[in-house]
């Protein structure tokens, strides 16, 4: 018989206990835990019938006499199954299962999109890529498979290819943004949960009554989010990648805004070029290749002009200048439909988003594109800097 009022070591599984009847099974948890009484190291054990449920310490008389008459509870002692507790960091996880070295090297976090871990390891840890995705999957339990990264984001897609390691071989999965739901099939599709910060950013920006092109939408982080969140908005989201333009228009659906996202499948230069030049503001996000479509967002902005997110990679210290006048390079060899016409720049913002490889950064830049008549061009030729 355990004494009265003694709390008990942990590793003993025999614990006082309370018997209830299932109807009574709700209430019983609700008194016994505003009383501090439920052992939380242990099971319950459900029966058919009755629910018993450990308790942290044998109960005083008074206590007993309250159990009794509330819940008609039968007061014992009973063996417990002992909580199985996942371990709360991965450095917990591994511990003992890698080298300490190897610890040390383990990554300060990685991607997760949706419920798919997204795995770079340094070489030196290639050893242990397998034990490190299980560990990820019994710390993260809202992560259901771990894929790593099996070479660079490439082609006019810009997927990444994956190698699967632990849990569900499955590269489909719904992730969450700022309120926004997005299926992405990451072996079809791009998409970077890095970038979420961003996306937010440009979205604030945007104002009620604005028409936005979002020239590589991708699944449609920023179109999206900015149709959901900006009143009397008009989006034209551009992708070239089928099974992009699918999943925006799917995307749109599922967050209620397919009234203001109109999704276009096919080459942002023709696509921008056939809309009715009216847009406040291009988003450009392909940093690859952002600036052969410089031409074409000048043709889809208001008279005017607007302003466009541009994004590029820079190499090493001076990136986000050199992100500049690959701009202004690609402004002034402007070819609008009417040759009078050319474009001044004046540049906002500009600033590095994040590294991408060891001296590579990918900068972001936003700048007012202005249309101006050629025989102006003398004065107004320099460019300005106002951020
Ligand atoms: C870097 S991803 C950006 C996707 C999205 N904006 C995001 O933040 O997740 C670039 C996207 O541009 C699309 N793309 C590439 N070339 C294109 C083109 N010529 N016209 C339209 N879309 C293109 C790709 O399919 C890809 O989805």
């Amino acid at each position: 018989m355990i004494p009265e009022n003694e709390v008990l070591p942990k590793n003993r599984s025999a614990r006082p206990s309370v018997r209830v009847q299932r109807k009574s099974a709700q209430r019983a948890i609700q008194l016994l835990s505003k009383m501090g009484l439920v052992d939380r190291d242990f099971n319950l054990k459900n029966e058919e019938k009755t629910l018993t449920v450990p308790l942290i310490r044998s109960l005083q008389t008074m206590e007993s006499e309250l159990l009794q008459r509330e819940l008609g509870a039968i007061l014992g002692e009973d063996e417990f199954e002992p909580r199985k507790k996942s371990p709360r960091t991965l450095e917990d996880a591994l511990s003992g299962k890698i080298s300490l070295e190897a610890l040390k090297d383990l990554p300060k976090s990685f991607d997760i999109v949706g419920d798919i871990s997204i795995l770079e390891l340094a070489p030196q840890l290639g050893l242990y890529e397998k034990t490190i995705a299980q560990a990820i999957l019994e710390v993260h339990s809202n992560v259901k498979a771990v894929f790593a990264k099996a070479g660079p984001v490439s082609g006019a897609e810009r997927v990444r290819p994956l190698r699967h390691v632990a849990g569900e071989e499955r590269t489909e999965t719904v992730h969450r943004e700022f309120g926004c739901v997005f299926r992405v099939d990451l072996s079809k599709v791009f998409f970077s949960p890095r970038l979420s910060t961003e996306h937010q950013r440009v979205a604030r920006q945007v104002a009620e009554g604005e028409r936005v092109v979002d020239m590589f939408a991708g699944v449609g982080p920023f179109s999206i989010l900015i149709a959901k969140t900006v009143k009397n908005v008009n989006v034209d989201a551009i992708d070239s990648n089928p099974e992009a333009a699918r999943l925006i228009q799917e995307n749109a659906r599922t967050n209620k805004v397919e009234s203001k996202v109109h999704v276009h499948l096919g080459d942002a230069r023709t696509v921008a070029r056939q809309l009715d030049g009216r847009a406040t503001r291009a988003i450009m996000n392909h940093p690859s290749a952002a600036k052969e479509f410089v031409d074409a967002a000048c043709d889809a902005l208001q008279p005017s002009g607007g302003v466009v997110h541009y994004y590029t990679f820079g190499e090493g210290e001076n990136s986000e200048a050199r992100a500049k006048s690959e701009l202004e390079k690609a402004c002034s060899g402007y070819q609008g439909a009417l040759a009078e016409i050319s474009i001044l720049t004046l540049f906002l913002r500009s600033f590095s988003i994040r590294t991408i490889s060891r001296g590579r950064s990918l900068a972001a830049l936003s700048a007012w594109i202005i249309r101006v008549l050629s025989e102006m061009n003398p004065l107004l030729l320099t460019t300005r800097s106002v951020a």
